[in-house]
């Protein structure tokens, strides 16, 4: 029977000791693998990250797992030859699934951290398609320049709602503007008009309230059925 691995937190990497004690009930270990993180995230062996533990474990908790993407965008999208705009690229998780699902003639991804930049760079040249990385804060970037968009896919940062929240050095809850950049990605895609846009975030009521308030459709999505991971998220649609 294959393993369904917890959700891929940061503390994989450190396990406090209450997560080591958890783990080792549930699966009879106290640990896991970054090799692990990336079956359990659906990341192949192949993607490039940074050698420094801390920034890779970061940054593959934070991904969007490239299957799940795959699969949504088979559900929602008949069509091919599609231009996808990715907002919050990271590292790519959401711009993978859409390579994999066929469906796209260029990738467009936005993220403002210069390394991510960089990694998105050096992985898709190795995949052969269209795509160009934007490395820019999602509010400075000149929208109209990139043509005519079909499919826009937002992951805001999660960090203000996690349940793991993301505390700086002195044990302070730092702001990251999920909420600012969640109503900003919904005046975007009233502006672009795509034939499809997604959202994805931590599951919280109030995200939920304020997506639902403009027209978008909202569930609570279980992406154990695709992935051998217990993750569990928000994620709205708009048509
Ligand atoms: C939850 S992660 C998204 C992960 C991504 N979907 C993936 O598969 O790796 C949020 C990303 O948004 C980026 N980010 C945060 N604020 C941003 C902004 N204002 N403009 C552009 N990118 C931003 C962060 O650097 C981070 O990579």
């Amino acid at each position: 029977m294959k393993i369904v691995y917890p959700t891929v937190v940061e503390a994989w990497h450190h396990p406090p000791p209450e997560l080591r004690e958890r783990w080792k009930k549930q699966y009879g270990k106290e640990r896991f693998t970054f090799e692990e993180a990336l079956y359990a995230q659906s990341f192949p062996k192949s993607w490039i990250f940074p050698p420094q533990e801390s920034k890779r474990w970061k940054w593959i908790a934070e991904a969007f797992p490239p299957k799940v993407a795959e699969y949504l965008f088979n559900q929602y999208l008949k069509e091919n030859n599609l231009v996808l705009l990715d907002l919050f690229a990271g590292i790519g998780g959401w711009s993978l699934g859409a390579f994999w699902s066929n469906k796209f003639r260029k990738i467009i991804m936005v993220e403002k951290d210069r390394e991510k930049c960089s990694y998105l760079r050096i992985n898709f040249s190795r995949l052969g398609i269209d795509f160009e990385v934007v490395c820019e804060d999602v509010r400075n970037v000149d929208y109209l320049r990139l043509g005519k968009i079909d499919v826009v896919v937002a992951s805001p940062p999660c960090e203000d709602l996690s349940t793991l929240r993301f505390l700086n050095k002195y044990g302070i809850r730092t702001v990251r503007g999920t909420i600012p950049l969640t109503t900003f990605t919904i005046e975007l895609v009233e502006k672009l008009k795509p034939r499809v846009a997604l959202y994805e975030n931590v599951y919280r009521k109030e995200l939920r309230r304020i997506l639902e308030h403009h027209g978008w459709v909202c569930q609570r999505f279980d992406m154990s059925i695709i992935i051998p991971q217990k993750r569990i998220r928000l994620i709205c649609v708009k048509i």
